[in-house]
């Protein structure tokens, strides 16, 4: 049994007595805490039952017996908060671990950035346009995109529309999952439209009847379903930015006698607000979800090493996920010192490679982007570094859209910066679409093959 924090050594609002990176300034005040105190007597979206079931999946993982994918847009907004969407991103997410599974041989853990990744942290908390300066967007958890003064006043009510939507989304995911959306033996509900004529698809329709051919086979042979196959399960997961979102659906679960995040599965912290003395870490650590640790450069060993003796002092399996994001030059060299500092304290985590967010870049009309082949670039580096060093990279971190966007370039079609303004979507970081996603997972499926 490991130790929990007991119900009195530990308060969900305790951060508040700290300094606080990232947080929106609400003008507000009365209005913020009417909304908050509002959100915290709704029911949660997740239970503590499903958030262990995913602890254990991460532990396993750890042990090199899963792989984890972890996918979707960098920010969700209220807008996109469609069937359309949610349809799209679940069957990307569905399709990728179909090939990963394949290739691996091992049971893929889906985890979706969504149903709540609404805040976004920014590196300013102003931004200036013709000599205008106004609050940064920070996502629609906080306040609105268009830049005039109204809208990106931090408005509290759209705390409360996003978890109306983190809600909805949720729930429509579990329907299509329960209605036997996800089932291996149906993978034909995953097609997407516009993709018919893709290579990609060709690759991965061949995957997916070898699968059901074997599946088939299994069944026969057995002579009962093969259970696990039948249904998929797919997690929630966003970063946990926004402390008073956090914080009012934090409960402490009697029969448990833990303190639980109920808004989501899987809540990472960013490195920005990743001070050992800072609020975020103070929230972190009291609840019993498993968590992220985003890493990247500067990010040191004893800082490291005290991250893992603050967020998990008990060395608890499956609690502790690191999602390296160095991009695809630094990575050889800044990774090693990290994996190394974790051997030494022992402590149980799952790697977890975020190829992105050490990619982007500029244009030069001004565009972010991200380059297809330093996303696989990094990939491929960190699985050579960790298997250099006897570690296992366990899992992938992605941003990704089943939608047919043209916001990163490469990939086999070979997009260029021309391309990008056709279909460029999304308002913060550029995101992988659906070919390039394919992309990565075939490469992830051939990569650790190979490297079996
Ligand atoms: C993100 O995951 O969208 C993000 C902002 O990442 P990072 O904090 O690692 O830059
Ligand atoms: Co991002």
């Amino acid at each position: 049994m490991t130790r929990s924090i007991p119900k009195n050594e530990w308060h969900p609002a305790g951060w508040q007595a700290l300094s606080a990176q990232q947080q929106p300034n609400y003008p507000d005040q009365v209005a913020l805490e009417k909304a908050i105190g509002d959100l915290s007597k709704l029911p949660p979206l997740v239970t503590s039952w499903e958030i262990e079931a995913l602890k254990d999946q991460i532990a396993k993982a750890q042990r090199g017996e899963a792989f984890v994918l972890q996918g979707g847009d960098c920010a969700e907004s209220f807008d996109d908060c469609t069937s359309e969407n949610i349809v799209a991103k679940l069957k990307i997410l569905l399709q990728m671990s179909v090939v990963m599974l394949y290739g691996m041989k091992k049971p893929v853990v889906r985890v979706g950035r969504m149903a709540g990744q609404y805040a976004k942290p920014r590196s300013a908390d102003t931004e200036t346009r013709d000599g205008e300066s106004l609050p940064s967007y920070r996502g629609d958890l906080v306040n609105r995109n268009p830049f005039t003064a109204e809208d990106r006043i931090p408005d509290p009510q759209m705390i409360l529309r996003g978890y109306e939507r983190a809600a909805l989304t949720l729930n429509f995911v579990r329907s299509l999952i329960d209605g036997g959306f996800a089932d291996l033996h149906h993978p034909e509900n995953w097609d997407l439209d516009w993709v018919g004529h893709s290579e990609m698809a060709g690759s991965y329709r061949d995957i997916v009847h070898s699968i059901s051919d074997s599946l088939d086979f299994l069944e026969t042979v057995l002579g009962r379903a093969v259970h696990q196959t039948q249904r998929a399960d797919i997690y929630a997961a966003h970063e946990g930015l926004h402390l008073s979102y956090e914080q009012s659906q934090t409960r402490y679960l009697e029969h448990r006698n833990r303190w639980y995040n109920l808004t989501t599965h899987f809540p990472w912290i960013g490195m920005r607000t990743a001070q050992l003395d800072g609020a975020h870490v103070d929230y972190f650590r009291g609840i019993s979800n498993p968590m992220g640790i985003k890493v990247g450069p500067g990010m040191t060993v004893e800082w490291l090493q005290n991250l893992l003796r603050v967020l998990n002092p008990n060395n608890e399996p499956g609690r502790i996920s690191l999602i390296h994001r160095f991009g695809a030059t630094l990575v050889e060299e800044g990774l090693p010192p990290l994996i190394k500092a974790v051997k030494e304290t022992g402590a149980p985590v799952l790697w977890v490679c975020d190829p992105m967010h050490g990619n982007t870049e500029s244009t030069a009309d001004g565009t972010k982007t991200r380059r297809f082949n330093n996303i696989v670039n990094e990939l491929k580096t960190s699985f050579e570094v960790h298997e250099s060093m006897g570690s296992y990279l366990g899992g992938v971190h992605l941003e990704l859209t089943g939608e047919n966007v043209t916001e990163c370039t490469g990939g086999a079609r070979g997009l260029t910066d021309g391309d990008l303004a056709r279909a460029y979507k999304s308002p913060v970081d550029p995101r992988l679409n659906y070919e390039q996603a394919m992309e990565v997972a075939m490469t992830i499926a051939g990569l650790t093959k190979a490297n079996a």
